[in-house]
């Protein structure tokens, strides 16, 4: 089984969701790759009537580690467990960096996710500056140390290096093969690894064909549904 996610991060209103939605299952017919989508929360909900008895997944791009109380403006498991997501993205990048959640937080949310239930697509990846002094292996070590014995069967590891991330700019297909072979190295279980960065129409086939890579989360050519579709196109 191969992986196509696209995480919409701030983008997409409800009604792009249902004409999106609309569109991209009448463009692809997957036989060997699991598509699912990420919107913002406003149209989650939505989506398990939108996608109903049809091949596309769907899941959160985050979600707190308590079941309720004083959190304002969070979300929790329960409530992503109510609407039935397939899945909920941890750690993403921009929650690392602009919301500076840390690793015990994010194995918090790990945990909270397992109690409830919902597989996670847990993310990693290295800072320009990280790469450029060659701690990409450190850092990815100090990401998972925290929930390598706890990630398992059926959640998904997503290695996003920062600096791809928007940027246009991809790692070579041999550093990205590396990269990935690090982060299998340091889980206990055997878990599909994604590739996530600057993916495109352009290079899908590519990167789809780089050993290990059991698929990618792509952000910005997620919004476009006929480039999703060549990207899904790519991996199937
Ligand atoms: O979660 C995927 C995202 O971080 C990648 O973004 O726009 O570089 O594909 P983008």
């Amino acid at each position: 089984m191969r992986y196509v996610f696209g995480n919409w991060k701030m983008n997409g209103t409800l009604a792009f969701a249902e004409e999106y939605v609309n569109k991209l299952l009448g463009e692809v017919r997957p036989a060997s790759v699991q598509v699912a989508l990420f919107p913002p929360f406003t149209a989650l909900s939505s989506f398990q009537y939108l996608v109903k008895d049809s091949f596309l997944k769907f899941g959160a791009q985050n979600m707190y580690y308590e079941d309720s109380g004083a959190f304002t403006g969070e979300v929790s498991p329960v409530m992503l467990k109510e609407i039935g997501v397939d899945y909920v993205l941890i750690g993403h990048s921009e929650r690392r960096h602009i919301f500076l959640e840390n690793d015990e937080m994010l194995m918090k949310k790990v945990e909270a996710a397992h109690r409830h239930d919902i597989p996670v697509v847990f993310c990693v990846g290295e800072t320009l500056e990280e790469r450029r002094t060659g701690a990409t292996k450190d850092v990815l070590k100090r990401q998972l140390i925290l929930v390598q014995d706890i990630l398992s069967r059926g959640d998904i590891v997503a290695y996003e290096p920062v600096w791809a991330i928007g940027t246009g700019v991809t790692p070579t297909m041999d550093e990205i093969r590396e990269s990935i072979s690090w982060v299998k190295e340091l889980l206990k279980a055997d878990l599909p690894v994604l590739y996530g960065g600057s993916v495109n129409k352009g290079n899908a086939v590519d990167i789809s064909e780089v050993s290990g890579v059991d698929g990618v989360l792509v952000g910005g050519a997620s919004l476009k549904v006929e480039e999703f579709a060549i990207i899904i196109k790519a991996f199937d």
